[in-house]
């Protein structure tokens, strides 16, 4: 990604149009005038204190259990509140993200992100020239285990960057840990079953920069998509406009962002894993004509060598499995090494003629 392809640097030249690579095909442009915030359904909210507090025959236990289970089932998205990551810690993130996309652009090329990864600042899953580009910056890194990580890609500044994704990391793995032994038990299977199934946890974090943007009505953020993951928690910038859509019933639907509420999606290797029950939702980011936004994002996954299909509870005569096994590996390298395209990386995981 040169200069000028930088979104940032883009906007700083004042231009009066946007360049063609960026302007989307007519069916892939967001119509984001008509899509009114307030009177939209919303994706559900999951109180995690009501999970973790008291007995599980208690009738707060069970509500919040079904609520999660509908939210996995028929939005494959909710927002987690009282999730237990400490607020100070999510506002530490923030401020580190948004200073380093505030840097000048040499100091940010210092950490670039190489063709084929995605891993370092720049444009991840852009592979040829006719492709169009999103109207972001990003800076992802691989935090867990060490061996995943490139060093020379944590940057020295700004100050506390590093010790913060560190600190904010280990947070945000409890707090997956935690959601994933409730998805299990919404799922009648036991607690543990992922947490012992996923070995040693992948974890990445990509923090995502949309600047204000003179025609989101042209434009996309991010492409649409489903994660690879397991699980990914989402956090919006504090006073982001909205940006986030998820794609349902045939609509792309807004997600209003809740204060110190954290968005987690279930990703693919969830829908794998529970054979289709729970779904990997395809979602997408658009821009703000006057707001810019930012959102960092974790992505928490098996380890690469454990093999996924799914599971033998998932599945009956009734339900045959719908998707065959893999080395979650390669499957991340497959996801890795495509552009973004809606839900096409679930069909690496697909049983052929089905
Ligand atoms: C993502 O899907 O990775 C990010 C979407 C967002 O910025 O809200
Ligand atoms: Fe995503």
């Amino acid at each position: 990604v040169g200069h000028i392809d930088d979104v940032q640097e883009l906007n700083k030249t004042k231009i009066s149009s946007i360049p063609q690579r960026f302007i989307r095909d007519r069916k892939e442009r967001p119509k984001v005038s008509r899509i009114n915030p307030f009177c939209q359904k919303t994706i559900p909210v999951i109180d995690l204190s009501r999970l973790q507090k008291g007995n599980r025959d208690d009738h707060g236990f069970q509500s919040e259990l079904q609520q999660l289970t509908d939210s996995c089932e028929h939005w494959g998205f909710f927002q987690v509140i009282n999730h237990g990551v400490d607020l100070g810690l999510l506002e530490s993130i923030e401020k580190v993200a948004m200073d380093f996309f505030m840097m000048p652009l040499e100091e940010k090329q210092k950490y670039p992100m190489n063709p084929g990864t995605v891993q370092g600042y720049g444009q991840a899953f852009v592979f040829s020239e006719d492709q169009k580009l999103d109207w972001c910056n990003m800076f992802a890194l691989g935090v867990e285990p060490h061996s995943i990580r490139n060093p020379k890609l944590w940057p020295s500044k700004p100050a506390n960057f590093s010790e913060t994704l560190e600190e904010y990391s280990k947070e945000i793995r409890k707090l997956c840990k935690n959601l994933l032994k409730y998805i299990a038990v919404s799922l009648n299977l036991d607690e543990n079953v992922f947490e012992e199934m996923f070995g040693v946890a992948v974890q990445a974090a990509r923090m995502n920069y949309y600047p204000a943007c003179p025609r989101p009505d042209l434009v996309l953020g991010l492409s649409p998509h489903s994660d690879g993951s397991a699980l990914t928690v989402l956090q919006q910038g504090k006073g982001s406009s909205v940006g986030l859509h998820i794609f349902k019933d045939n609509n792309w639907i807004p997600v209003q962002p809740i204060p110190n509420a954290l968005v987690i999606n279930i990703g693919d290797t969830i829908e794998v894993l529970t054979n289709g029950k729970y779904k990997s939702v395809e979602h997408r980011a658009v821009t703000h004509k006057e707001k810019d936004r930012l959102s960092i994002v974790t992505f928490y996954a098996p380890s690469y060598d454990v093999e996924i299909g799914p599971m033998a509870e998932m599945v009956d005569e009734n339900n045959p499995p719908k998707y065959r096994r893999y080395n979650h590996g390669e499957y991340s390298k497959n996801y890795v090494t495509n552009k973004l395209q809606g839900k096409k990386s679930l069909e690496f995981a697909k049983i052929p003629n089905m």
